[in-house]
């Protein structure tokens, strides 16, 4: 059995920072509403998503002490990929200098999740390290003269370098969930910028991230007191805030971020594992949460023995 370990984590995110007050210059809305709302203060916007993640990636390589030319395979999630053909993910693995396979995996802001189970999937049928990133220009499809949409989103990357080892490895439990009868709520037409039924998203948000998190733990033979870290997706704060509740999990233990980066989609929870790994607040054994749901309707969640 070959299983896997984070070896490696790296974030980029544009030079340009838009605060609230910079949105109200143009935007009817105000650093109050989006605060009290949100929980967002400020975010980047600008770069592209090739160049994000290849910075991102880079830095992950030499937090791992890893070269390009070690990492056999490249997962790239994201939901705003430089163009439609080719995938973003071979300009990235260019950029790096690596040789192997990469491909992008589109399942919106679960989708580090679910590249982080396809990770593993490779690497139990014989991939050696890989790269997993998460990378996202929402800012490229968003009206941002449409204040419901555009004070939240923002662009960044987040990338890990994860390794094969033998044993079970850190991954625990995981579950990968899609229900397309829900694309309509948040979705981007071709050519088109992003709509979001935002009332509907927040609604079935809780439920379903409450509901894969809770499966997540039993699977893993976990409850709520045995997670050290929960690594949330960073769409509202409180819908981060409602869920620790309804999981019984104590804000304070998650790791949250948005108000900083707002939401970048598959970046958010990268993100938000590299300021808590940064920052000391995660431990070899500690149980970590990630959860995620986002457009399709896609949710996910997975839970991690760091590095044991
Ligand atoms: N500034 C000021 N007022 C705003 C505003 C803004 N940026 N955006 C909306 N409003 C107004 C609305 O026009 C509405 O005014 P009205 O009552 O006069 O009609 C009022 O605020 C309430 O709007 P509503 O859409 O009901 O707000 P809300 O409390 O649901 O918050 C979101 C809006 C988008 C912040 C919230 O619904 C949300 O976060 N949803 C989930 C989004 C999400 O998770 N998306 C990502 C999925 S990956």
């Amino acid at each position: 059995m070959r299983g896997i370990r984070i070896t490696g984590w790296g974030i980029a995110v544009p030079d340009k920072v838009v605060t609230n007050d910079d949105l109200s210059l143009t935007l009817d809305t105000s650093d109050e509403w989006i605060v009290e709302r949100t929980g967002i203060r400020e975010r980047h916007i600008g770069g592209t998503t090739s160049g994000l993640a290849i910075e991102a990636a880079q830095e992950a390589l030499r937090s791992a002490g890893r070269t390009a030319a070690e990492i056999d395979n490249l997962v790239l999630a994201t939901t705003t990929p430089d163009g439609i053909v080719p995938g973003t993910a071979p300009s990235v693995q260019h950029g790096i200098g690596m040789h192997g396979g990469a491909f992008d995996l589109n399942a919106a802001c679960s989708g580090f999740v679910y590249g982080l189970v396809t990770a593993a999937g490779l690497v139990a049928v014989g991939s050696g390290p890989l790269l997993l990133i998460g990378s996202e220009t929402l800012s490229r499809i968003t009206d941002m003269d449409d204040r419901k949409i555009a004070v939240i989103v923002a662009d960044g990357a987040g990338a890990v370098v994860i390794e094969p080892v033998e044993g079970p490895g850190s991954l625990l439990s995981w579950n990968l969930n899609a229900d397309g009868s829900l694309k309509h709520l948040l979705k981007c037409e071709h050519g088109g910028t992003l709509f979001m039924d935002g009332k509907e998203v927040f609604r079935r948000a809780v439920r379903v991230v409450v509901d894969s998190a809770e499966r997540a733990m039993a699977d893993a033979g976990l409850g709520p007191d045995d997670i050290d870290l929960m690594v949330p997706h960073q769409a509202n704060l409180r819908i981060i805030q409602a869920a620790c509740q309804r999981l019984s999990i104590p804000e304070e233990r998650a790791s949250i971020v948005i108000d900083r980066y707002g939401n970048t989609s598959s970046a958010s929870i990268p993100l938000a594992l590299h300021d808590a790994i940064t920052s000391g607040r995660v431990h070899d054994g500690d149980n970590l949460l990630l959860t995620g749901f986002g457009g399709g309707m896609t949710w996910a969640s997975a839970v991690l023995r760091w590095n044991g």
